[in-house]
């Protein structure tokens, strides 16, 4: 069977990494090979990036913010992604250009200049089918302990999920949305097989 690159994508607390694991578990229960993965943090250098990313103690300027995300992607493509879909492996990737495309852009870095840099950092490869888990942004964001991301406002949360929603619009043949609220996590995985079953048979 030929490998396929599945991303996960949505704001934080949309679930996304409980559809992760069981994506993970079933395809495991079928044998077939696969990879769990998440950016940033997916290879050891990417580790050191997301500690740097994560941690509200850094000023880290949008610009900066997009091209560390970038780095962090490039290491991942070739040391993890491509390896992967080379021997013909499904990867779940948690987040990927997508998110770039929406948090970076919600920070004001002006599209172009995210999708040239992440052109280059993916060497354009693109993932077979992606999830957008759509959820509203909660009212109380949480405040003590919240890392750098989780530190902005719900109006930039609500940007950052109206970005996902964009993209989802542009690109309808890779970008399947699935409406969280009100439905269990075992329901939305149903919603997640039916969606792959050209890449399940
Ligand atoms: P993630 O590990 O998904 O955090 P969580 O499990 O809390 O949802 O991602 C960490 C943060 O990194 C998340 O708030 C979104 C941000 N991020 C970007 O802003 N741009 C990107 O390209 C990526 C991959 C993540």
């Amino acid at each position: 069977m030929a490998g396929c690159f599945v991303t996960f994508e949505g704001i934080d607390g949309s679930g996304k990494s409980t559809q992760v694991a069981l994506l993970a578990r079933e395809l495991a229960r079928r044998g077939i090979h696969h990879v769990v993965t998440r950016e940033p943090g997916g290879t050891p250098l990417g580790r050191e990036l997301r500690a740097l990313l994560l941690d509200p103690e850094n000023a880290i300027a949008p610009l900066a913010e997009m091209l560390l995300l970038a780095a962090d992607r490039a290491q991942h493509v070739e040391q993890v992604i491509r390896p992967a879909l080379d021997e013909g492996a499904f990867v779940l990737c948690d987040r990927y250009v997508d998110s770039s495309r929406a948090y970076q852009g919600a920070a004001g870095v002006p599209s172009e200049a995210i999708e040239q840099v992440n052109r280059v950092a993916t060497g354009g490869l693109e993932p077979d089918i992606t999830f957008v888990f759509d959820i509203d942004p909660g009212g109380a964001l949480p405040t003590g302990g919240a890392d750098r991301f989780e530190k902005r406002s719900r109006d930039y949360h609500a940007a950052v999920r109206e970005a996902f929603l964009r993209i989802a619009r542009e690109e309808p043949e890779r970008v399947v949305v699935i409406r969280v609220d009100g439905r269990s996590p075992e329901e939305i995985h149903g919603i997640v097989l039916r969606a792959m079953a050209r890449w399940l048979e």
